[in-house]
Order: structure tokens, then C-alpha cells, then sequence
């Protein structure tokens, strides 16, 4: 009777202390979060401090060079072979340069794109490659503020100091040999844990579909029951479901960061930024299709994924976790060379319908 008595009293001590352990570590909390819409609607912005204190560098802009004189002879004028920086001074083109290598090929240095015996040579892919950047930059830079506003992009936006970005993507071969091997046959892209969707077992080509492709990211009907011409099947609202697990993520945000989640479809009730990610996702196929795809020929086998394509880009590659890449800081305003001219004729609109082949084009 009285060793239960001890027991017990020992089990009560024990569970006050562990009491008021889990209470001394919440005297602060472990996240902070701000009310973003109306009372009730739960939306929120959650922030952990310590994981953005782990991550304060990859979010921190590099000192911008120190600023050169925009007078005196071309480049286009001195150079052999200068097709996109033609009119930044010469001081200005190499002050470019030694960022360029900063950015994109620290370790390695200029030889990185160039033939060090001739640096006109485009004999290294390399150097194409990074022409076909200049350009694409310029052209983001000068068309897209309906994203980014002129806060813009450079190369380190994505690059962050390395060859190729750590955030890209590659098309998955529909069922992975692993799956097969393990006797479930053809498993349709699903059902199967994957960094793709954020970790869930939702589809894993909804960067094939959305972000290359063009297919229809909408799911809700206008009317109560389905009609005739009613296409939306349960495998493409989950496609649709796994990039917006996928645009969460990469923004360090969740669903409420852009819907009232009460009325997932409503413009009018949703925040801005979710205006400024319709703008992202038509931009990121802007440039998957008319800048990394015409790459594809001519990288080494070592930068193909497995079924063969080159890496591309999402919201990760720009925002690594966080809404606003490099913590909004206005890099390119010191980079006048990679801000283009503005196309008078461009059209985003026409980025809603750009197709790619191979894509099964219907929705489910
Ligand atoms: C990441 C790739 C890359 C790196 C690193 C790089 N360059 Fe370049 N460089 C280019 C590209 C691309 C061009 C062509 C630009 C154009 O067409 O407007 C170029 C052109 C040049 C030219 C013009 C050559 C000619 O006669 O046509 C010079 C000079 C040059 N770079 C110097 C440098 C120096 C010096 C460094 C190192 C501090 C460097 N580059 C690092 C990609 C790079
Ligand atoms: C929107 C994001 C983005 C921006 C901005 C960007 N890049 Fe890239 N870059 C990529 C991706 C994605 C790849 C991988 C594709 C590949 O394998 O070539 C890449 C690949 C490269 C490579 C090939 C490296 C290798 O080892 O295979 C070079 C060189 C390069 N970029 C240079 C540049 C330069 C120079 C700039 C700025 C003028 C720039 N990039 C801007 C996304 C970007
Ligand atoms: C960064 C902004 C952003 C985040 C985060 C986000 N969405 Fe979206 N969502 C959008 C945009 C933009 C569209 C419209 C896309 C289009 O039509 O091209 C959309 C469309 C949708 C639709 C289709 C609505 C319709 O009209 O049929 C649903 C459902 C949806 N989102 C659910 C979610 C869920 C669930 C989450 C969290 C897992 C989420 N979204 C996170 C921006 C976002
Ligand atoms: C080429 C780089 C790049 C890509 C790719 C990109 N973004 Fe952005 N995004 C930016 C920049 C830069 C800003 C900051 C603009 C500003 O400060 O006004 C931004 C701003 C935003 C914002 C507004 C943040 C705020 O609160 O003001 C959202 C939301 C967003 N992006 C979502 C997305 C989504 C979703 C995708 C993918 C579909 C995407 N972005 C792809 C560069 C990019």
C-alpha cells in the first residue's frame, strides 16, 4: 500500500516536472505568425526564426561591385564576339564578368565559359549556355513586372554561387524501375512519396503539366452537378493540388499565403499574391520553354535527368523558401547590363497556350 502511495507520488512528480519542462520551453514560442486576412479565415503567415536563422545566409543578397564608369568605347566596339552586352561600356562589361563568375562559377573562375587562350572562342557549351542566360535574364527582367515588379532577377537569384541551381527540376519516367521491380506495375505518376509535390503521394508530373505544358490548373465547376462538357477528372484536380503543394513550399508560405481557403476559387477574395504566382506560373513556362529547352542539345550527358531532359526551372529556383527571393533585395538595379529592352508586343496571355509535345493535353 504505501510503496503504491510512493509510486504514485513519484508518478505526480514526475509529471509536474515534465509539465513544467514543455512550459519553460514555450516561454517563447517556436513560431511567430501575422494575421493576413479577416478574423476567422484562419489566414495566416507562419515564421520559424530558428530555421530562418539557419538559412540567413542562402537568403542574402552579395555585395554589389563597386560601380564603374558607363563612358568610353563599347563593347560591342572593342570585342570580337559580343552579341548581347554590345552597349555596356567596356568597364561596366567586365565589371559583369567578374559578378557572372562570381555568381555562377566561383571556384573555377573565368575559365569556367571561356577558352582561356581566346576569349571570343565559343567552343565550350558553357559560354553558350550562359548567352543563352544574358538573354533570358534581359528578357525577364524586361517583361515580367507583373511578377516581380522591377525588383528583377541575376544570376544569382537562381545560382546562388553554383554551376546549376540546387532547385530544378527534371521530367520522371512514368513508373520509376524501383515500383516495377516491387510488382505495382504502372503507378501512373502517383502514389508515391516524392519531393515533387512537397513530399505527398500526389502526383509527380505536375511540373510537366503546369509549368512546361499548359494545362488547366482551374477544378471547380460553376454548377452544382456536373455537365456535359464538364472535363475535370480526380486525378487532374490532384495534379493541380500537388504544384500548389509544390508553390506553398517553395515560398516558405501555405494555401492561406494566397487563397482564403474557405473559397479556394474566388479572385476576389484572395490575397495579391496569389494575382502575382498566376503571373509566376505563366513566367516560369515562359522560360522553361523558350530558354531551357532549346538547351537541351547541346548538354553534357552529366546534366540530363533520366529520361533524358535538361534541368528546369520552378518557384523554388528563384525563391528557395522564401516569398521574396534574397529577401526582396533590388540586385539588378546595380546590373544595368541585364536588364533588357521591353518587348512592345509582348503578350502574357500567350503564355496560358503554350503547349509542349508529349504532354497528354487532357486533364486527367
Ligand atoms: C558564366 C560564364 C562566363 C564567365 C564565368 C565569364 N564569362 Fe566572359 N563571356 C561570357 C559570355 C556568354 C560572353 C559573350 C557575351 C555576349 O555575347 O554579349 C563573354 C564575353 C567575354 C569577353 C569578350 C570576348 C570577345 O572578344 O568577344 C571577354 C573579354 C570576357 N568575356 C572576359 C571575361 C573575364 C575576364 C572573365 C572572368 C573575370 C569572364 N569573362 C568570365 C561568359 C562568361
Ligand atoms: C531563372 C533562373 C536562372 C537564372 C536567372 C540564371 N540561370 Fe543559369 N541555369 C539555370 C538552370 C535551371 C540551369 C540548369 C540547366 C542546365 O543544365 O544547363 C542553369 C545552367 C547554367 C549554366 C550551365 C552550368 C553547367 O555547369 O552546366 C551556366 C554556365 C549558367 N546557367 C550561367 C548563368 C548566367 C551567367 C546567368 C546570368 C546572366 C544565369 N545563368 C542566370 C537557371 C538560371
Ligand atoms: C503562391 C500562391 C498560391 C499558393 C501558396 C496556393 N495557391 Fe492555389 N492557386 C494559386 C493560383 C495563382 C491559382 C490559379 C492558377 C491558374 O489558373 O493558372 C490557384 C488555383 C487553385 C485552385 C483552383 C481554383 C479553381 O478556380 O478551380 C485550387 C483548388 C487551389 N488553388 C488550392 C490550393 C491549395 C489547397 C493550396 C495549399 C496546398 C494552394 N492552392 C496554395 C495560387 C496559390
Ligand atoms: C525568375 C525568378 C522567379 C520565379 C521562377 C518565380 N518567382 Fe515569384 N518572385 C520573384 C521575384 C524577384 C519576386 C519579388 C517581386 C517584388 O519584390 O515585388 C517574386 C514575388 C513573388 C510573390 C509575391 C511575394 C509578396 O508577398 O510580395 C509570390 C507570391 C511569388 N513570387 C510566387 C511565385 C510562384 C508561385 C512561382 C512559381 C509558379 C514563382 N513565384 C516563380 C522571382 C521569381
Amino acid at each position: 500500500m504505501s510503496s503504491s502511495m510512493n509510486l504514485n507520488r513519484s508518478l505526480v512528480a514526475g509529471v509536474l516536472s515534465a509539465g513544467l519542462a514543455v512550459m519553460a520551453g514555450c516561454e517563447k514560442p517556436p513560431v511567430d505568425s501575422e494575421q493576413t486576412g479577416y478574423r476567422g479565415t484562419g489566414m495566416q503567415d507562419v515564421d520559424n526564426p530558428r530555421i530562418e536563422a539557419e538559412n540567413a545566409a542562402l537568403h542574402a543578397a552579395p555585395e554589389a561591385r563597386e560601380s564603374v564608369s558607363s563612358e568610353g568605347p563599347r563593347a560591342g566596339e572593342i570585342y570580337q564576339n559580343v552579341e548581347v552586352l554590345e552597349d555596356l561600356s567596356v568597364a561596366e562589361f567586365t565589371r559583369l564578368m567578374q559578378s557572372m563568375t562570381e555568381w555562377v562559377a566561383p571556384e573555377q573562375g573565368c575559365t569556367y565559359c571561356h577558352d582561356g587562350k581566346d576569349f571570343a572562342s565559343e567552343e565550350l557549351y558553357t559560354y553558350q549556355v550562359s548567352r543563352k542566360m544574358l538573354q533570358m535574364t534581359r528578357d525577364v527582367n524586361a517583361n515580367w513586372d507583373t511578377h516581380m515588379s522591377d525588383n528583377g532577377v541575376t544570376c544569382y537569384t537562381c545560382h546562388r554561387g553554383e554551376n546549376v541551381p540546387s532547385e530544378t527540376w527534371f521530367e520522371e519516367p512514368s513508373s520509376p524501375k524501383t515500383q516495377v521491380a516491387a510488382g505495382l506495375g504502372n503507378v501512373q505518376m502517383q502514389n508515391m512519396a516524392s519531393d515533387k509535390p512537397a513530399y505527398a503521394s500526389l502526383p509527380r508530373d505536375a511540373f510537366e503539366r503546369y509549368l512546361l505544358g499548359h494545362e488547366d490548373l482551374t477544378v471547380e465547376g460553376d454548377t452544382v452537378l456536373p455537365t456535359a462538357d464538364w472535363s475535370k477528372s480526380l486525378k487532374g484536380t490532384e495534379a493541380s493540388y500537388s504544384l500548389m503543394m509544390h508553390m506553398s513550399d517553395s515560398i516558405g508560405g501555405n494555401c492561406t499565403t494566397c487563397h482564403n481557403t474557405g473559397r479556394l476559387g474566388q479572385w476576389d477574395e484572395s490575397p495579391v499574391q496569389r494575382e502575382i504566382s498566376w503571373h509566376g506560373i505563366r513566367m516560369t513556362r515562359d522560360i522553361n520553354v523558350n530558354y531551357m529547352l532549346p538547351l537541351e542539345g547541346n548538354q553534357p550527358e552529366a546534366r540530363l535527368g533520366p529520361t533524358g531532359d535538361i534541368a528546369k526551372v520552378n518557384c523554388a529556383t528563384c525563391h528557395y523558401g522564401r516569398q521574396l527571393p534574397l529577401n526582396g533585395t533590388k540586385m539588378v538595379e546595380d546590373y544595368p547590363g541585364l536588364i533588357g529592352d521591353e518587348d512592345p508586343n509582348f503578350d502574357y496571355m500567350q503564355f496560358g497556350d503554350l503547349g509542349t509535345e508529349g504532354l497528354s493535353g487532357d486533364n486527367g
